[in-house]
Order: C-alpha cells, then sequence, then structure tokens
C-alpha cells in the first residue's frame, strides 16, 4: 500500500531523515518507534505531502505522493502529535469543521459526525465546548477528526502522549477496532508497550535512521537475551537445581539469593515444561515469576541507550 524509499530530510544543517525506507501493506498496524528527535514526525510529515524530502520517494499504491498528492490526500487520514481543535467550539462544531474541509456536507456530514463520536466515546460530550473536556478526550476528538471522510490510510503520531490510562486503553482499542474495520494504521510512538500491543510489523527509528525492523519476534530474537524464570520451591537445594537444569530448553540455571533463576528462550513451552517436572517431582511452587525479552531490551542492545521511559 505504502513504500517509503531512502528518504531523507534536512532542515538547514539538522538531519531529521536520512536515508529510510519501509513497506506498509494493507491491513497492517505498522509501529514506527522511536525516541524524541528520531524523525518520526517529520517522516509523516512528508508521507501526507506537507513536507517535501530532500531526497528519496514515497509510493502510495504504487505512485509517487510528490508527483500526485492529491492521490494520497484523498484516502489518508492524519492524527497530528500536536491537537488540531478549536477549544472554544464545540466537539461536534470542530469534527463539522474538520468534515467541510474534506468536502463533507448536510445529512452526509451529520451521520459521519454522529459515527465517528461513536467510535471516539464521545457521543455524550460531543455538544460541549472542547475547552471543558479532559486531555485524554482531546486526543480521542483528534483522531475523530482524522476519521471523517474514511481514510483507508490511518497515520497517528503518539496519540496517546499526556494522558490518562482510561483514555489511553479506550485509543488502543480504537486502534484494533478501526483495523478490524478494513483501515491500514502507522502508529507512532515512544511507548514500546503500546508498540508492541499493537503492531504486527514496525521500524525503530533513531536519529533520523532506521536501526532495526521486521516483526516483534524477530527484533525481540536479535537481542540474544534470554527469558529469564524466577522460581522458588519448597525445596531448594542441588538436587533441585539439576533436575532444573535437565530440562530441555534451560540454558542455564543458577540459585540467587531465594530463589533460582533459569534462562531459556521460547518462554511459554518452556514455563509449561518446568511446572510439569516440579509437579512429578512432587515439590511445590511458592513463587514464579516469568521475564520476557521485549522491545525496550532491543532498543538498549541497538542504540546503548535507553527509550523515553
Ligand atoms: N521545521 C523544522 N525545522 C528545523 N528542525 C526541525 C523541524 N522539524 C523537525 N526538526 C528537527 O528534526 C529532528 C527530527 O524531528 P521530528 O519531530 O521528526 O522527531 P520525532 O521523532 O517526531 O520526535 P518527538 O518524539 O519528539 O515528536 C529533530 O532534531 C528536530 O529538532
Ligand atoms: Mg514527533
Amino acid at each position: 500500500m505504502l513504500k517509503v524509499e531512502n528518504l531523507y530530510k534536512n532542515f538547514g544543517n539538522v538531519k531529521a531523515v536520512e536515508g529510510i525506507s519501509f513497506e506498509v501493506k494493507k491491513g497492517q498496524v505498522f509501529g514506527l518507534l522511536g525516541p524524541n528527535g528520531a524523525g518520526k514526525s517529520t517522516t509523516i510529515s512528508i508521507i501526507s505531502t506537507l513536507l517535501k524530502p530532500s531526497g528519496g520517494d514515497v509510493l502510495f499504491e504504487g505512485n509517487s505522493v510528490l508527483d500526485n498528492p492529491a492521490s494520497i490526500r484523498r484516502k489518508l487520514g492524519v492524527v497530528p502529535q500536536d491537537i488540531a481543535l478549536y477549544p472554544t467550539l464545540t466537539g461536534y462544531d470542530n469534527l463539522s469543521f474538520w468534515g467541510s474541509i474534506y468536502g463533507l456536507r448536510g445529512s452526509q456530514l451529520k451521520t459521519r459526525i454522529e459515527d465517528v463520536s461513536d467510535i471516539i466515546g464521545l457521543n455524550g460530550r460531543i455538544k460541549d465546548k472542547v475547552e471543558k473536556y479532559s486531555g485524554g478526550m482531546k486526543r480521542r476528538l483528534n483522531i475523530g477528526a482524522a476519521l471523517l471522510h474514511k481514510p483507508e490510510l490511518l497515520i497517528m503520531d503518539e496519540p496517546t502522549v499526556g494522558i490518562d490510562t482510561q483514555s489511553r486503553s479506550h485509543i488502543l482499542d480504537t486502534v484494533l477496532e478501526l483495523n478490524r474495520q478494513g483501515i491500514t494504521i502507522i502508529y507512532t510512538s515512544h511507548y514500546m508497550d503500546e508498540v508492541e500491543y499493537l503492531c504486527n510489523e514496525l521500524c525503530i527509528m533513531d536519529e533520523g535512521k532506521i536501526i532495526a525492523s521486521g516483526t516483534r519476534q524477530e527484533l525481540v530474537e536479535l537481542v540474544r537475551e534470554k527469558t529469564r524464570i524466577n522460581i522458588k520451591l519448597n525445596k531448594m537445594d542441588e538436587d533441585v537445581l539439576t533436575v532444573l537444569r535437565g530440562i530441555e530448553g534451560v540454558v542455564d540455571a543458577k540459585k540467587d539469593e531465594d530463589s533460582i533463576a533459569l534462562f531459556g528462550s521460547n518462554a511459554d513451552v518452556l514455563l509449561a515444561d518446568i511446572i510439569s517436572r516440579v509437579s512429578e517431582k512432587g515439590w511445590l511452587i511458592e513463587t514464579i515469576d516469568v521475564k520476557k525479552p521485549n522491545l525496550k531490551a532491543v532498543f538498549l542492545h541497538l542504540t546503548g541507550k535507553a527509550l523515553r521511559d
């Protein structure tokens, strides 16, 4: 659906984007993960034809958006990082404003506003002024504005920054629901847990470059970090250690202060095998705790620094 090819963007001496390429397939939730200043918003502005690249191209359904910006604009919805709403107008009037920009009028516009208010969960408050909204409600309205013209591709630039947990989980559910309805989504974030939860495929960006891409599983495999399982049994001697070490898939086992740390790669299989072996022996598990490698570990591994949080 969308191909970004060797994209560059300089702002004077600042190299905001330095030769990035990726492909988003129809039906995906595609993640763009990266810390402050990675170049995520710049990339989005180029895709949505608000900015011209210094080099490279963006192909939407096979055609360059540089040659024909209208072709993508009609099918694209963008949720900007900075909220673009009129605080003194009601939610309804804000949607009405954005709808008219997309060419919607009359009853068609009214129906779409009602549908969209439903999707973003604001129908009860849509006639209130935006200045009375919480941060989360503003974010949701901001998403609504991008949905009015039924886009096929929706780009969301950090849509959950600075909001309460409830609004955040509402937004994440909305993303999945929109995707189920057939909308392809590019989701930008610096929260790796969101990207892990939502995205089939992702790119990790840092300082204008893509430092890793693939499925979540492929990325996690980049770090040779193993799943770690800490287990505490009612019996904790050398005999236990020997038995646990003998389980297939356990590559290492060592005694920590009052528990045993086991390392291996396939967390779920490993966990099942450990539990069944322990119960065969008639031992009792007092505590068990599983730590799988995550995208945070991937980022740290690749850059030597942490994401924002
Ligand atoms: N209009 C501009 N003029 C000059 N420099 C800019 C402009 N827009 C972005 N930059 C610079 O380009 C780099 C990438 O910025 P960008 O906003 O794309 O990053 P980001 O990944 O979206 O970061 P954040 O997570 O903070 O939103 C930064 O160094 C930024 O200061
Ligand atoms: Mg940004």
